[in-house]
């Protein structure tokens, strides 16, 4: 009940806060995250995966606060990371390096150097060039790095174009038979132990079927696997688990589900199964409140300018994603407005011909939908300052980013001090 958005504005509370004191104390725009509603989605999927030799590996860049991240090694969460920056992040935040997987097409030496040299718990790799490099690096450090292949399993996760990684012709993941000739190549080998498989098909993914094809494809490579003589100790099936953006339209997959699928799949399978959840844990518990600037009438049209924009938010911009907005004031008059940001882009715009109640300049509305890949993606464009994070937690907040001061915004900038010759 803590996600349903409609909850959230009739109530005017979110997590047991007066959203209307919160703005108060907190100058908009701001994200507000439900530390219970992050809780009440990692509890959900532990009980539907119980029993089963499990790890959840939290996708970091879905919203890599510090606080989020904390929150997450509470209760016993890992990460994915795709770069040392999530790393350290990770680590800062407590998560124990043995709970950590490292994904993504373009880690470089210093990345695998540095990620080896803590004992991250496995390499996700995805190229025979990355294959090679982490055996050479293992060996340096007189290591053995433990290993899955990203396979691409060749299915649509019938999303988005641009969120979708599981097609051939994605840069992602390498085919079944590349991946046969990789197990074949490194085994023996004393510093590399490539024992695990790793599928990843795409995010915001709304029925089962794209999962159950991409799995049945890695179960029955597995299986031949094994056959071969091979040990897999760990099958990752990565995240892409959708939520509601659209309250009341949006139907998610159901994690019981999804959970008694993976059980049925992967039912011969004794090692262990890696999850990498990211939207789905933290998408819908967080907002983002921001203030009506004035609305602006053109014609037809009338524009609703808000105090947040496209560097805070991109993904309506980018993906065309739909995000609903809800005015926290008394119902008025209806109304319908392009609700659009400061930015000086046509593309800052957060919903187009919304219907809505009618607003005024200080009104208060929120976003949802706004804890996944919202402030891990913000930007300074337009030198807006990064946006303040603000946890709530039963009633009451905790700030856990401040908004970035101008001094911030500029601190790696200077003035050309000497030139100096390559
Ligand atoms: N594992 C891997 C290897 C991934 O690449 C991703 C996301 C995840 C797990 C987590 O996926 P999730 O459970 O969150 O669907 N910025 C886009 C989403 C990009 C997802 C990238 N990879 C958006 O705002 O929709």
């Amino acid at each position: 009940a803590m996600t349903a958005i409609a909850d959230v504005a009739a109530s005017r509370t979110f997590d047991g806060v007066d959203l209307h004191a919160l703005a108060a104390a907190i100058q908009t725009p701001f994200y507000a995250y439900s530390a219970n509603a992050i809780r009440q989605r990692i509890a959900g999927l532990q009980t539907a995966f119980d029993g089963l030799d499990h790890r959840i590996c939290y996708a970091v860049k879905a919203n890599s606060n510090i606080a989020i991240l904390q929150l997450m090694a509470h209760q016993g969460i890992g990460a994915d990371i795709v770069s040392v920056g999530e790393l350290q992040r990770s680590l800062a935040a407590g998560i124990p390096a043995e709970r950590i997987v490292f994904s993504g097409v373009g880690k470089t030496r210093e990345e695998i150097g540095k990620a080896l040299a803590v004992g991250v718990w496995r390499f996700n790799v995805e190229s025979a060039d990355e294959l090679a490099l982490l055996e050479q690096v293992a060996k340096e450090q007189g290591a053995c790095a433990r290993a899955a292949v990203r396979i691409n399993p060749d299915v649509d996760a019938q999303t988005h174009a641009k969120i979708s990684t599981g097609k051939a012709e994605n840069k992602f993941g390498v085919s079944i038979d590349e991946a046969r000739r990789w197990f074949v190549q490194s085994s023996g080998s004393a510093h590399l132990r490539l024992d695990g498989l790793h599928a990843h098909i795409g995010s915001q993914i709304l029925s089962l079927e794209p999962f159950r094809r991409a799995l049945r494809r890695v179960e029955d490579f597995r299986r031949e696997l094994v056959e071969a003589g091979h040990e897999i100790r760990s099958v990752d099936i990565g995240g892409g688990l959708g939520v509601s953006y659209r309250a009341g339209l949006d139907r998610p997959v159901d994690v019981n589900e999804y959970a008694a699928l993976v059980r049925e799949i992967f039912a011969s399978f004794n090692g262990t199964l890696v999850l990498e959840p990211g939207r789905y844990l933290v998408g819908e518990a967080g907002i983002l409140l921001t203030r009506a600037i004035r609305v602006k009438s053109a014609g037809e049209r009338e524009f609703l300018v808000v105090d947040a924009a496209m560097n805070d938010l991109l993904r309506p911009s980018l993906y065309e994603a739909w995000h609903d907005i809800v005015p926290l004031h008394d119902r008025r008059e209806p109304a319908r407005y392009d609700v659009v940001g400061p930015v000086c882009e046509t593309g800052d715009t957060f919903a187009r011909d919304r219907a809505m109640t009618r607003c005024r300049a200080g009104d208060l509305l929120m976003i949802g939908g706004a804890g996944a890949y919202g402030s891990s993606m913000a930007s300074t464009y337009n030198s807006r300052p990064l946006t303040a994070e603000v946890l709530l937690d039963d009633g009451r907040y905790a700030v856990i980013r401040r908004r970035q001061s101008f001094a911030e915004m500029v601190a790696g900038e200077q003035l050309p001090q000497a030139w100096n010759e390559t």
